[in-house]
């Protein structure tokens, strides 16, 4: 690639306007010449300048501001924090007393559950879509319907991975109440009590309060604040056969945001592929990408069925419905029996809306939630 490509051009001009910002040529609140101008000025195409502006605002440098044009920000991002370094012994978790505590002090429940402001979530197109599901589905209510789910809903999931290349069919999805049955089903099936589970650190209250109520002792592994979880030190952790299972979020993980380079999510997977470690994947933040192309879940590297998936669509359309799915791979019969035992089925009325938000105005939505930025709580 030579300085003349388009992929350096964006970055060239990314890098111009961030040392004018670092000499103090331009100053926080100063506003940045127009797209257009940008592009008349620099002989570039619109797309350049598009994209180095949205570098630009990945770094923090630059915000955009409806219906006024680009700013450069007033407050300068945080220094990322380092690499976490926890303890290399792995050790039951205690966490359940004092979240329990915290979560009864009112509106304490969101804290740390990264959930986009209400006014972001499609709420009056859920209203219309639950009182058609009534009209027109009515025996959704007198049903249990089958543990695995709905097939509408199940088609829609298996249509939309093969956005990141996943080649799902009906019966490879079970709908599970939110990302946290899932994630839940997806440790009992593969770990028991007393067993070592790896996890990033620091990582999503839930999995901890999940590995304390499992019994389950938590192996801690350095996670960088960018590029998430340490291969090299998963590598070393996963050696001797004490892991039992992974549970990471390569993908925007919570708390950091790290998100992990494609070439990392490949080794990873054929490293516990080989070591028959079964990785258990949290990708519900994967929608959530600035960037044009959604970043591709570890799933996308499995060829054996070693990756359990779990993701929701709290996140993305609504918290209430509590609708979320997990695809087990080779531990699948398995889950479908431990879903039935644990919460026999999941309201199929809510999977119904769901399914029809997704043939219908998701597309859209989804694309106006990641303009706005997302997180709100
Ligand atoms: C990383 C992560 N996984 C899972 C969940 C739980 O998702 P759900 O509400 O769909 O059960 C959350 C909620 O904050 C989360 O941040």
């Amino acid at each position: 690639m030579n300085a003349t490509t388009p992929t350096l051009l964006y970055q060239h001009l990314a890098d111009d306007v961030a040392s004018m910002i670092a000499s103090g040529t331009l100053r926080p609140g100063d506003k940045l010449p127009s797209l257009r101008e940008m592009r008349t000025r620099r002989q570039v195409s619109l797309t350049t300048v598009t994209e180095a502006f949205r570098v630009l605002e990945d770094r923090g440098l630059i915000e955009a501001r409806p219906q006024s044009g680009f700013y450069v920000r007033r407050r300068p991002p945080l220094p990322l924090p380092a690499q976490s370094s926890p303890s290399p012994e792995p050790s039951l978790v205690s966490v359940n007393a004092l979240l329990w505590r915290y979560m009864r002090i009112a509106h304490a429940g969101t804290f740390g559950c990264a959930v986009p402001a209400a006014e972001l979530f499609p709420g009056a197109q859920l209203q219309k879509l639950t009182s058609e599901a009534l009209r027109r589905h009515s025996h959704l209510l007198s049903d249990y319907g089958k543990p695995a789910g709905l097939d509408s809903l199940r088609r829609q999931i298996a249509r939309r991975a093969l956005g990141w290349g996943g080649r799902l069919a009906v019966d490879d999805i079970i709908v599970t109440n939110g990302c946290i049955e899932a994630l839940s089903l997806c440790l009992r099936a593969v770990a028991q009590a007393g067993d070592v589970v790896a996890i990033e650190s620091p990582t999503y209250f839930g999995v901890l309060q999940l590995l304390e109520s499992h019994g389950v002792k938590a192996l801690e592994i350095p996670t960088h604040p960018v590029s998430g979880v340490s291969l090299e030190a998963l590598e070393l952790a996963t050696r001797h056969g004490q892991v039992k299972a992974c549970l990471l979020t390569p993908n925007f993980s919570n708390p950091l945001g790290s998100l992990m380079p494609e070439a990392n999510k490949r080794a990873l997977v054929e490293m516990l592929a080989e070591r028959n470690i079964p990785l258990i994947e949290d990708d519900i933040y994967g929608e959530f990408h600035f960037g044009r192309e959604r970043p591709l879940p570890a799933k996308a590297f499995d060829t054996c069925g070693n990756v359990l998936y779990c993701s929701s669509f709290t996140k993305m359309i609504s918290p209430g419905l509590r609708v979320g799915w997990v695809c087990g791979g080779r531990y699948q019969a398995k889950l479908e029996v431990l879903k039935y035992i644990n919460s026999f089925t999941t309201p199929a009325l809510m999977q119904q809306v769901v399914a029809q938000f997704l043939e219908s105005g998701f597309d859209r939505h989804i694309r106006r939630l990641r303009r706005s930025g997302g997180a709100g709580n």
